[in-house]
């Protein structure tokens, strides 16, 4: 297993739309494992293979509390089948938009369909923390941040935010 860069925000390849695996296979176990190795080094509790620049259809998740046994999921090509009418309500964050966090609305369950490990089709039905984190991942998918979702003004600050905190680490590097 090896630890992948995981890109941040402004880059333009967190905009990009994830096409689908078509085979399961043992280079796809193997990325599926080096993002799960990144995740958990980051940490983080979710990450799409986006996030470490592969555009493709591929989210690991690992919600299991701190000092509880590690639960790993992975997800190949997601869909997600029907979803609640009623929302809940979490802060989010993402590895992607470092030191950012926000309150984010959506649907409280959702089912949804997708290809394990071994490339086997499954289906779950999720709720609570598992709904919001599934859905923030398949965002990811289609080139969708969690701060898509806030106001103009706000999404704008957090981007000069970031970008600024990125040229500052280039100065030191140079
Ligand atoms: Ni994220």
């Amino acid at each position: 297993m090896a630890l992948r860069q995981i890109l941040t925000e402004p880059n333009k390849i967190l905009r990009e739309k994830s096409t689908n695996v078509e085979k399961v296979d043992d280079e796809i176990r193997k990325l599926m494992d080096d993002m799960l190795e990144t995740m958990y080094a980051a940490p983080g509790i979710g990450l799409a293979a986006i996030q470490v620049g592969i555009p493709k259809r591929i989210i690991v998740l690992d919600i299991s509390g701190k000092d509880q046994v590690k639960k790993p999921m992975y997800f190949v090509n997601p869909e997600i089948l029907d979803k609640s009418s009623t929302n809940s309500t979490y802060e989010e964050g993402c590895l992607s938009v470092p030191g950012q966090f926000a309150e984010i609305d959506r649907p409280e369950k959702c089912y949804i369909k997708f290809l394990d490990y071994y490339g086997k089709p499954q289906e779950i039905k999720a709720e609570g923390m598992l709904a919001t984190c599934i859905q923030h991942e398949i965002d990811h998918l289609e080139g969708i941040l969690f701060i898509d979702y806030l106001s103009k003004l706000k999404k704008s600050m957090i981007i000069k935010k970031l970008s600024k905190q990125k040229k500052a680490i280039e100065r030191i590097i140079v």
